[in-house]
């Protein structure tokens, strides 16, 4: 029975919620790999409500699937307090469901306090332009977890230990806040020591060894769903360095962020969003800073499910997405709001990349600033549909002509079947390719 990751191909916000969501309804399981209370993942209900989930798995709304938080993630556990209730007060059982890993790290408040500290001051210092990141503390943690001096949950067993290692911490975090940010906002230690007690009586029912409790769900030949946060362009290693995030969204993040191993993994599936959006700064090929750009804004409403930033809009990008496709092994795509390109009366993707210097035709991405800032997108045009084309169509045969058309276009380019064409954020607004949720 298969072990699916589920991944972000671009520069996050695709849709993987909803694709979660909807594939969830066949498995058993569904874990977190990475990231934070960074990600947003929208899931729309059948009864038309809407929640937005930060880290607890895009699973929970079925009720017979079980949450992993795995050890790759950096936990905030004030976010996770609210996103517990939250999903609780829409009727939800959580207890019994939702397991946390004993070896993933905790966000403590002077992550955020720096993450903070440190893109006030890129943005007004000449040493840089700021990442533009969520502010949730993803990068110092991260920071503390490789320099090993993070807070594991685990930690939060034995206080007098935590006492001191929160003590050393908070010495070293207050001199730099005071001394390197010109900061007065600086961390009392007795405070934060006794909030984490509390959220350690709070947390415990959910902490377990989900590595083992995964390892075994898969042996037993239950289906389980890895779910990605972010992407694989703001992949630490393979993103577009500086502009990323601080963990490893690509396939090989699912392994050493849930403690399986990659021979389990049956299959991968990147969810490509019908155009590219981008929050924060970092190079953007397919930008649309015109009224088309603004357009795909309005009609996708592209503004961030965590922090409520505009989106950056651009087509399609088929050079970057492939390269998402070549470093996961993505060998199926969920392609993501088709509907929101409805109306437009011209459709682009960008096939491939001229560099401005020479003319020379570049096909594969590079994750090199130099490069990707002097680089002009080649296009291929479509021809655009009606809106009202797409309306109670099930099956892809049944689309319009057009329709067909930009989507053989997309799978030729990305070398990578559409097994899943949404064109709306409800479960049921989707095209699924039967053969792949048998496979499921
Ligand atoms: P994620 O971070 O990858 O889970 O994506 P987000 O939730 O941040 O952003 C995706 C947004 O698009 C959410 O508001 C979804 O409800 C919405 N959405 C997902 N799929 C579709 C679709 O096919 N069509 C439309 N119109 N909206 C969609
Ligand atoms: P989901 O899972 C889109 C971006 C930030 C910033 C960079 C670094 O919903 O797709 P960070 O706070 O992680 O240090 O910020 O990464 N970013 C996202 N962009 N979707 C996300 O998550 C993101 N999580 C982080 O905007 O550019
Ligand atoms: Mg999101």
């Amino acid at each position: 029975m298969p072990v699916t990751i589920v991944l972000g191909s671009q520069w996050g916000d695709e849709g993987k919620g909803k694709i979660v969501d909807l594939l969830a309804e066949n498995c058993e399981y569904v874990a977190r790999y990475q990231g934070g209370a960074n990600a947003g993942h929208t899931i729309k209900l059948p009864d038309g409500r809407e929640f937005v989930l930060h880290l607890i798995p895009s699973g929970i709304f079925h009720p017979g699937v079980f949450c992993i938080i795995g050890n790759g993630v950096v936990i905030d556990p004030v976010a996770l307090r609210e996103e517990i209730k939250m999903v609780e007060d829409a009727g939800v059982e959580v207890k019994g469901r939702l397991f946390i890993s004993y070896n993933a790290h905790l966000i403590m408040p002077y992550h955020k306090q720096i993450d903070k500290a440190s893109e006030a001051r890129l943005s007004k210092s000449g040493d840089g332009k700021a990442v533009g990141t969520t502010g949730r503390g993803i990068g110092p943690a991260y920071e503390d977890k490789f320099a090993r001096k993070g807070i594991r949950i685990v930690d939060l067993l034995d206080r007098n230990l935590l006492a001191e290692k929160l003590r050393q911490n908070i010495f070293e975090k207050n001199e730099l806040l005071s001394k390197f940010y010109d900061s007065k906002d600086l961390c009392d230690v007795e405070q934060i020591i006794r909030d984490y007690e509390v959220f350690d009586q709070e947390m415990d029912p959910y902490i377990t060894d989900t590595s083992l409790l995964l390892n075994k769900a898969i042996a037993e030949g239950k289906n389980v769903l890895l779910e990605g946060a972010q992407a694989a362009l703001l992949d630490i290693d393979f993103g577009t360095y500086p502009y990323v995030t601080s963990s490893s969204p690509t396939a090989g993040g699912a392994c050493t962020g849930l403690g399986i191993p990659p021979t389990s993994i049956d299959k991968v599936i990147g969810v490509v969003k019908a155009y590219s959006t981008r929050v924060g700064n970092g190079p953007f090929p397919t930008e649309l800073l015109d009224s088309t750009g603004e357009g795909l804004r309005k009609a996708g409403r592209e503004y961030g499910a965590t922090t409520g930033r505009p989106r950056r809009c651009g087509w399609l990008d088929a050079v970057a997405v492939r390269y998402a496709v070549m470093i996961n092994g993505i060998e199926s795509i969920a392609l993501t709001k088709l509907d929101v390109l409805s109306d437009m009366p011209e459709i682009k993707i960008c096939t491939k990349y001229e560099r401005v210097t020479d003319g020379k035709i570049i096909e594969h991405f590079t994750t090199n600033l130099k490069t990707l800032g002097a680089i002009r997108p080649i296009y291929e045009s479509f021809s655009g549909w009606k809106k009202s084309e797409l309306e109670g169509i099930s099956k892809r045969e049944d689309l319009p002509g057009n329709v067909k058309i930009y989507l053989d276009a997309i799978e030729r380019e990305l070398g990578a079947p559409l097994n899943i064409i949404s064109i709306g954020a409800g479960r049921n607004e989707t095209l699924v390719e039967q053969s792949l949720v048998g496979s499921l």
